[in-house]
């Protein structure tokens, strides 16, 4: 993710600029080309020399009196990705505000990079309105946020407002760079738009839904929702307003706007809801059968020890939220389903495709080795309606999600119409 590219790294003002010191290590020993930009307060917190020595570049810390004349635009153009760790109230709030007031803050104007910021201050200042009204601002601009983490601040105090750990941080920023696309590692042009699904609804279903039995126990599956996931995320990083509708005890992907449901039935309500999207991914294990009595008490073994006899529960069936979909789908709206089969696994894929009346069909055999519940890689064949099939080798969900976001991008500019 990180070989070859190129990463300004941010460092504002704050006793946690230390960290970036060790997130800069990270990036660099991972392959990437770290340029550091510090801010005059950061360099009271840790000397220039230090990110001079591990960075890639020699640090850079004002518009002016650097050897290139605009430093700022040749930052911001060149940069696959811009992370500013810690990032201050102060630097938030100027690029909130779209305030030039030094040359990260320049920088991060002058970018059409994705950009990570990851706040780090008091609790109090981290809960001001004025802060989180920035925050909101900048998410709502798809800037990504690595939100601060709980415990001893500056001073001693306990609080949330901690600079996130340096691993989750480089997590995250592999994570937005694995979404841009591959790229001559020479290469120090401006890196391309990836935001193909700016302007669109995407709403996509993830996990598997449980079906209550008694207040205890559940008919469930095996489903992850990996998969459904990587696909909100990848939906984000390509500039859709993204709905997940989930039941897998995930946390959501920063930006999305998740809402949780538990059975199919509330799967359904919530899809409903949502289902005039532009794009409609159903990357859901939804359940085929529900019981017809959900026991108001969880249902005892026997008395005394004596074995009574076990209960039988009687099913019934749950509606095919997808098939209600393809059934009133809107114009222009394109719908996705997945299949999960263990035999036979194209044409009863195929079959299903024009049942419900889909677009793309994401083909899985999830009992072949790497594929399916709870890998995190997958083995599919993307099915189109027009009959061709996109077989894909073995690859991480993360990759699939965008190989069916490009065949949802190419029917969408009418490749296939
Ligand atoms: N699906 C749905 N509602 C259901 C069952 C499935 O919306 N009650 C959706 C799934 O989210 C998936 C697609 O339909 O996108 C195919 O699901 P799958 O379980 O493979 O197929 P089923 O239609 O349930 O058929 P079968 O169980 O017979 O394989």
């Amino acid at each position: 993710m990180f070989a070859g590219r190129r990463v300004v790294l941010g460092v504002s003002g704050g006793i946690a600029a230390y960290k970036a010191v060790i997130l800069c290590r990270l990036m660099v020993d991972a392959g990437a080309h770290v340029i550091p930009v510090m801010t005059a307060a950061a360099q009271r917190f840790v000397g220039r020399a230090t990110f001079d020595a591990l960075a890639s570049e020699r640090v850079l810390t004002s518009i002016f009196g650097e050897d290139d004349p605009i430093p700022h635009t040749t930052l911001g153009q060149t940069a696959d990705v811009i992370v500013v760790a810690p990032a201050t109230a102060r630097v938030i709030g100027s690029y909130a505000a779209g305030i030039s007031d030094g040359l990260l803050t320049a920088a991060l104007l002058a970018t059409r990079a994705p950009v990570v910021v990851c706040p780090a201050m008091h609790t109090e200042m981290w809960e001001h309105d004025a802060v989180q009204h920035n925050i909101e601002v900048l998410r709502g601009r798809g800037v990504h946020m690595v939100v601060p983490e709980a415990g001893r601040l500056a001073g001693g105090d306990i609080g949330t407002g901690r600079l996130a750990e340096p691993a989750t941080i480089f997590a995250a920023v592999g994570e937005v760079l694995a979404g841009l696309a591959e790229r001559d590692p020479a290469d120090a042009s401006p890196p391309p738009a990836q935001r193909d699904f700016a302007g669109l609804s995407v709403t996509v279903t993830a996990g598997g839904t449980r079906e209550a039995i008694d207040p205890v126990r559940f008919i469930g599956n095996r489903s992850s929702g990996k998969q459904g996931y990587a696909i909100a995320t990848a939906a984000r990083d390509r500039g859709a307003d993204v709905t997940l509708i989930t039941s897998a005890p995930l946390s959501p992907p920063e930006g999305v706007r998740e809402v949780r449901v538990e059975s199919a039935a509330e799967m359904e309500a919530a899809t409903g809801a949502h289902a005039d999207a532009d794009v409609i991914v159903m990357a859901a294990a939804v359940a085929d059968f529900r019981p017809v009595d959900v026991a108001p008490q969880k249902i005892k073994k026997g008395n005394s020890g004596e074995r009574a006899q076990a209960p039988v529960i009687e099913l019934e069936h749950t509606n095919d939220i997808l098939a209600g979909l393809g059934a009133r789908k809107p114009p222009g709206q394109v719908l996705v389903g997945f299949a999960a089969e263990t035999a036979d696994v194209l044409d009863n894929a195929a079959q299903k495709m024009s049942r419900k009346n889909l677009d793309v069909m994401v083909a899985n055999d999830v009992s072949a080795d790497g594929a399916g519940f709870a890998h995190d890689t997958n083995i599919v064949t993307i099915l189109l309606a027009d009959g061709s099939a996109r077989p894909l080798p073995i690859c991480s969900k993360r990759e699939v999600a965008d190989a069916v976001l490009d065949t949802v991008a190419e029917l969408r500019a009418g490749a296939h119409r």
